[in-house]
């Protein structure tokens, strides 16, 4: 399966021109023209068409991955919206309130026809779902690690789970996330992992804080998530810089490789005084290849 690069992830409600225009030039490795929750019920089919006609004009001449959120598949939008943004250049989709694989099956299932319709060789568009919006979502999370071809990524949000339990706030009076929400978090790290694919953490509202934002990337990265979301366009260097190995890292990382390519033999080896065995030499090889 060819991996698509989901280190940052920024948002762009399809139907504003002014700020299509403005994310052609960001570094994000993916751009997620949104046709869901940014989007006024009144825009809804506007939205579809401009992104459909921005993946036509702009997926062979810019760096960034063009993916649509669509309406979620329990509205009568999210069938439309496929049908209209299938076209070729279109890297992946993401599916907001995802209840369980079967949903993820159902998205497969359609853009294989759809793909054929728009002669995009089958299993191109890969899927991200948000895997924890519902609270059918949290109860089903075991059925989402089935490794399906087209799955690329798994993401999780707090903000549409607590509106679905009907929570005041999905924080403590302190202004830490609540259980559920970590929860959440965490399922969506063990849900991705057990996929085999990238963990895409959610976003990080208070678009002008960027220190905020780079101190919640680097907790995020130690946990395992490899990327983020983001909504403006100012948070996607923060992010980049943030979920991309250091210098020293790359160098540590090369070290334990070498070592082990000279003593193939060798199952644990000592760098540094250090031990190292099989899985520094995997996260080894997961941190060389990052950048490919
Ligand atoms: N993508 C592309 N361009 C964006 C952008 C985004 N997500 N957010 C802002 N911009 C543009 C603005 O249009 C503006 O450019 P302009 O002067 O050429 O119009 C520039 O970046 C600066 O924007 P700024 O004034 O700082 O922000 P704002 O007040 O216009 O917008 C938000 C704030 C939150 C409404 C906006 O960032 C946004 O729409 N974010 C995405 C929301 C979204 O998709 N949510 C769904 C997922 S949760
Ligand atoms: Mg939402």
């Amino acid at each position: 399966m060819s991996r698509v690069k989901l280190r940052s992830m920024l948002f762009v409600p399809a139907d504003s021109e002014r700020k299509l225009a403005k994310a052609l030039g960001n570094p994000a490795d993916v751009l997620i023209l949104d046709l869901e929750d940014a989007v006024a019920e009144s825009r809804k089919e506007t939205a579809r068409q401009m992104a459909a006609e921005f993946i036509a004009a702009q997926a062979a001449s810019i760096s960034a991955r063009l993916f649509v959120r669509i309406n979620p598949l329990d509205t009568a939008l999210a069938m439309g919206d496929l049908a209209a943004v299938t076209v070729p250049g279109l890297a992946g989709i993401m599916l907001p309130k995802t209840r369980s694989a079967a949903d993820i099956a159902r998205l497969s299932h359609g853009l294989d026809a759809l793909e054929a319709r728009a002669g995009i060789a089958p299993g191109t568009v890969k899927v991200v779902p948000v895997a924890t919006e519902t609270p059918q979502a949290m109860l089903n999370m075991q059925t989402m690690c089935s490794p399906i071809e087209r799955l690329a990524g798994v993401t999780w949000g707090a903000e549409d789970l607590s509106t679905a339990i009907g929570a005041v706030s999905n924080r403590e009076e302190d202004g830490s996330l609540s259980p559920l929400y970590q929860l959440a978090n965490s399922l969506c790290l063990c849900a991705a992992a057990a996929a085999g694919v990238p963990a895409v953490d959610t976003l990080y509202a208070d678009f002008r804080d960027a220190a905020g934002l780079a101190a919640a990337c680097r907790a995020s990265r130690r946990r395992g998530f490899r990327g983020r979301i983001a909504i403006h366009p100012d948070q996607v260097a923060t992010i980049n810089e943030a979920y991309s190995p250091t210098e020293a890292e790359i160098a540590h990382a090369r070290r334990i490789v070498d070592a082990f390519a000279a003593q193939p033999e060798a199952g644990t080896l000592s760098i540094d005084g250090v031990m190292v065995d099989k899985p520094h030499l995997t996260q080894a090889l997961e941190t060389l290849r990052f950048n490919e």
